[in-house]
């Protein structure tokens, strides 16, 4: 039996297993998801132990999906203006290589389409973007690949922000990022004419956020609100459904990156409505 195995930190309440575990049963294909859940020297050393010729490919979570392309024999080029992996292939068994992607991107695609946030417009579309993390960047990417030239990120770590504005601005000449740190006053600012939010940081019910009231009171209307959260709807989405802000959580960003990297590991095409359903039936179990 082949293994897969999701890599991060903190991840043993993850939901990635039960999808893939369901995919793999209904295509018949002998293999098995698996969690490794790393620090940062265990990350290392899981390279050195791997059994390259009994793996089919793993995904990446935070916080390695920049870490891990480092360890790559190729990187699609997607992933490489993006600059964070989340879905490895073991691409050839004798020699050990392993090709990187980034499937956050379809995840993230797929969140904007259905809010509606991707559609033509004459005008110039702006956003605000919460963290400066693996997820951050393929965000960033999937706006200014669609339309929208003026960003906003904040985050706690403001020198992370300003790394991904430079990046960022310079993969596309006709954008203008600014940065800001992830405080209240700043948030209320910098939302004020932008069209999206998206928050990336996906631990944003922890007491340690820094937004501990948001003040929505100078958002315009039709601003659509995304959070990458997906266990329990988070304050800061709740706040924005409450106010009459059109949201989306990201259980269809998880599904759909699912889906897209057991395409990538596999070949064969993904049964998302049954990845769907069981990561449905998982979140209802666990409340
Ligand atoms: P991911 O791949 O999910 O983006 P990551 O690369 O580890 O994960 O990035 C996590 C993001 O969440 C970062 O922007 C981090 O802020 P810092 O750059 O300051 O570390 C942000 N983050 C995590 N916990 C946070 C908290 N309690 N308050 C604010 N931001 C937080």
């Amino acid at each position: 039996m082949k293994k897969a195995f999701l890599l991060g930190r903190g991840i043993s309440n993850s939901l990635s297993p039960a999808i893939q575990n369901a995919a793999f049963r209904k295509l018949r294909i002998n293999a098995a998801y698996e969690l490794e859940d790393l620090n940062r020297r265990s990350f290392a050393s899981f390279f050195s132990s791997l059994s390259i010729s009994d793996t089919i490919g793993f995904n990446v979570t935070s916080p390695f999906k920049e870490e891990i392309m480092s360890y790559l024999t190729a990187i699609d080029p997607r992933s490489k203006s993006i600059g964070a992996v989340n879905t490895v292939k073991i691409i050839d068994n004798q020699i050990g290589g392993m090709m990187g992607f980034n499937t956050d991107y379809d995840g993230i695609f797929a969140a904007l389409r259905r809010l509606g946030c991707l559609r033509e417009s004459a005008k110039q579309k702006s956003a605000v973007v919460l963290g400066a993390g693996g997820a951050s960047r393929a965000s960033i990417y999937v706006l200014l690949n669609n339309g929208y030239s003026n960003l906003t990120i904040l985050n706690r770590t403001v020198s992370k922000a300003r790394v991904l504005s430079k990046r960022f601005e310079s993969l596309f000449p006709k954008s203008e990022i600014e940065i800001a740190p992830l405080t209240e006053a700043k948030f209320a600012k910098s939302i004020e004419n932008c069209g999206l939010i998206i928050n990336t940081i996906s631990k944003s019910n922890s007491r340690y956020f820094p937004l501990k009231k948001l003040d929505l009171s100078r958002i315009a209307s039709k601003t659509a609100v995304f959070d990458l959260g997906y266990k329990e709807e988070s304050t800061f989405l709740k706040t924005a459904r409450r106010s009459g802000l059109k949201t989306i959580d990201g259980l269809l960003m998880l599904v759909t990156q699912a889906a897209k990297s057991f395409e990538i590991w596999t070949g064969r095409k993904a049964p998302f409505d049954l990845m769907m359903a069981t990561a449905k039936s998982v979140l209802q179990h666990s409340v």
